[in-house]
């Protein structure tokens, strides 16, 4: 694009600014509720919702407690929530098989929601590091977090959810090839109209770090995930990484963290016109509510203006735990 335009002062570019009305003509981008995916904790128990110490207003809520926490995103016009499990130190393991057990909390939450409201889209999240007794996102040996035997437990994981009723598959795990695996096994179910919105381009970043106590991952990370997400020094891996995933069949991608990285959000959307989400990530959002409780930001505007940002990024929508707070601004 060139812009063209008058030497000054036949050009005022303030004209258009003045009033309110003619700066809502001359926008260029607009945030809608059904941008929002809300992702939300699931855990063990009943009538449980506990807050998150690192997370000021999110709450890990018992499957019941998710019900309801639908009713609210429904109320609010809110079309696709994303299921976490927390899981306890004790409930983990080295074989990580209760991601694919059929009656884990998140498959149970994903079952809840959709037999009360099956029009909510309801997204997963596939990786091991919810069930592993080491917190990483594959199966680790010798130290080594290995690659294709992952794949095979996470198309399980994958499947165990198809069955629950999930709507679209979240691969948040960055091994090699589990996007053609899963997609693989979930033509061969009868699955074939489940999407997959592929955690394509995640950085190995610690603005994930409230997240990790949100889902009991904290105290069990050993060492860090820089072998599998990437290194936030890169960008161009970032469209391979993309590429790869819609050639083996994601339907959407995702970039990760959100805000430090919508120059990657831009590239993405220019280079493959896909749908692109972007996920405001744990650290993000507890960075924005800190402030605010200290009184040195404006929180609502400082929540639309991040979340407009991802929008003139070129993203479709965006992972935010702001999503009912922002949907009730946005529903005046
Ligand atoms: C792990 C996973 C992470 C997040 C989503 N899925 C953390 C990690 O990779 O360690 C982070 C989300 C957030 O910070 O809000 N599979």
């Amino acid at each position: 694009m060139t812009p063209v335009h008058a030497p000054f002062p036949a050009t005022r570019l303030r004209r258009t600014r003045a009033t309110p009305a003619l700066r809502a003509l001359v926008r260029e981008n607009a945030l809608e509720v059904g941008d929002l995916i809300w992702p939300v904790f699931v855990r063990a128990g009943e009538g449980i919702e506990e807050p998150v110490p690192s997370m000021p207003g999110v709450m890990r809520r018992s499957v019941d407690k998710i019900v309801e926490a639908a009713v609210e995103a429904d109320a609010l016009g809110i079309g696709a929530m994303c299921i976490f499990p927390y899981t306890g130190i004790e409930e983990r393991t080295e074989d990580c098989a209760g991601a694919w057990d059929p009656q884990n909390h998140a498959n149970r939450a994903i079952a809840a929601i959709k037999a009360r409201f099956p029009n909510m889209a309801v997204m997963s999240d596939v990786a091991l590091d919810t069930y592993n007794i080491n917190g990483h996102d594959g199966f680790v040996e010798d130290g080594i977090i290995v690659n294709d035997r992952t794949v095979e437990a996470l198309v399980k994981m994958s499947l165990a959810q198809a069955e629950a009723g999930v709507d679209i598959i979240g691969p948040s795990d960055m091994m090699d090839g589990r996007i053609g695996a899963i997609r693989t096994a979930l033509e061969e179910t009868g699955h074939q109209d489940v999407t997959i919105l592929s955690y394509a381009a995640k950085y190995a970043s610690a603005f994930y770090g409230p997240f990790r106590d949100a889902v009991g991952a904290s105290g069990a990370l050993t060492g860090d995930k820089k072998t599998y997400q990437m290194d936030p020094a890169n960008s161009d891996e970032a469209l391979r990484l993309v590429a790869r995933d819609l050639a083996e069949g994601a339907d959407m991608v995702m970039v990760k963290p959100g805000l430090p990285y919508l120059d990657i959000c831009r590239r993405v959307k220019d280079a493959f016109g896909a749908p692109t989400f972007a996920y405001q990530v744990s650290g993000e959002y507890s960075m924005i509510k800190a402030a605010a409780q200290n009184g040195w930001i404006d929180e609502e505007r400082v929540m639309m203006e991040s979340l407009m940002a991802f929008k003139r990024a070129g993203c479709d929508g965006v992972l935010s735990y702001f999503a009912p707070a922002a949907a009730r601004l946005l529903n005046g």
